[in-house]
């Protein structure tokens, strides 16, 4: 058995959790840095790279603590490397390289995006699974990436399709800015609005629903959504004394029918995509699979079509270091 250290500091997040390879989570700490970001709108990675440099020691230190572990009973480091912002990232590593050093411990480097996969095996719900099933079919989802990815196995993986434009998680981030929705990140904002509204009233294009490759576009989506906000702004009642009345519901159905959007054509090219591959195991990850809708209506989908869905319980859904601990375990026995 092997007791792994992960440390994520690839965004806005410093995260260390200690984590065995029989998929016991001993700890999972995270600093969060959304009330420093969310007066911006957004990530400034040079104050993302400050706060990690400032709180990982006592972030390391209350993950070993929480989880009752000495550093010389660890067996080895893992680190989140890339995708993540470059100044976030080289602090990130600058640490736990220095660290592995001074305890004779190996680094292990850890693709953050196929962490995001791994957050499913530590997730209580897929628990009792030996291991996740392969061929998987992956929809990976998060702020930076929107990828369909096929994986033989764990170590086999092949990206078959991905944006071309902006994720999904930045469209969501990017739509709740637009609708004037404060706080940061939009993509839970969005959701707790459109759970109020009517995902029918606006009829947003579903961009690239009927290509034929499994690629993704959502810039046009978020364009569709500006000018319909353009248009509104226009309206003579607006400024009236209902505009609040008014607005709430508008602002709900925007987001309701935006999220449709999205939702619809994450799942139409998803099941499009196992279906010509024939692949019956599917997994949701990254930030996005957060979402409950488009939990909901994939779930739909795989159960119609036979096919098996997993995704991460929720705690394990965004950025965090219990899942880059995870993908630590499941290399060190490949090294
Ligand atoms: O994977 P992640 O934590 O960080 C990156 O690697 O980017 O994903 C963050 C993204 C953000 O864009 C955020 O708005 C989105 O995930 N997100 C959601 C939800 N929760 C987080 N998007 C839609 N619905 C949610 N419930
Ligand atoms: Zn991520």
């Amino acid at each position: 058995m092997t007791k792994i250290l992960g440390i994520e500091t690839t965004c806005d997040e410093t995260g260390a959790a200690v984590v065995n390879s029989d998929r016991t989570v001993h700890s999972n700490v995270l600093a969060s840095q959304v009330s420093l970001h969310e007066k911006y709108g957004g990530i400034v990675p040079e104050l993302a790279s400050r706060e990690h440099f400032e709180n990982l020691p006592f972030i390391v230190d209350e993950a070993l603590k929480q989880a009752n572990t000495k550093p010389h009973e660890l067996d080895a480091i893992a680190i989140a490397k890339e995708p993540g912002l470059p100044p976030a990232l080289s602090v990130g590593y600058s640490y736990a390289s220095g660290l592995a050093l001074s305890l004779n411990l190996p680094l292990i480097e850890v693709n953050h995006l196929e962490a995001h996969i791994s957050a499913i095996w530590i997730s209580p719900t897929h628990i009792n699974l030996k291991e996740i099933p392969h061929p998987l079919l992956c929809l990976l989802v998060s702020g930076g990436h929107t990828e369909l990815r096929l994986l033989s196995n764990s170590n086999n993986i092949k990206v078959i399709g991905r944006t071309r434009d902006d994720a999904a998680g930045e469209a969501f981030d990017k739509v709740a800015r637009i609708l004037g929705l404060s706080g940061y990140p939009g993509g839970p904002i969005i959701q707790k609005m459109a759970s109020g509204g009517d995902e029918a009233a606006f009829n947003f294009p579903r961009p690239m629903i009927d290509s034929s490759d499994f690629d993704f576009s959502f810039s046009g989506l978020k364009t569709a959504v500006l000018r319909e906000v353009e248009k509104y702004k226009g309206r003579d009642d607006v400024s009236a004394e209902v505009s609040n009345e008014l607005k709430d519901f508008w602002v709900k159905d925007m987001a309701a029918s935006f999220q449709e959007a999205v939702v619809e054509v994450l799942v139409d090219k998803t099941i499009k995509a196992a279906d010509e591959l024939g692949i019956e195991h599917i997994a949701l990850a990254g930030g996005v699979s957060a979402n409950q809708r488009l939990r909901e209506v994939l779930g739909r989908a795989c159960q119609e079509n036979e096919f098996t869905l997993y995704y991460p319980d929720l705690e394990y859904c965004n950025d965090n270091a219990a899942m880059i601990a995870a993908r630590g375990c499941e290399l060190i026995g490949k090294e």
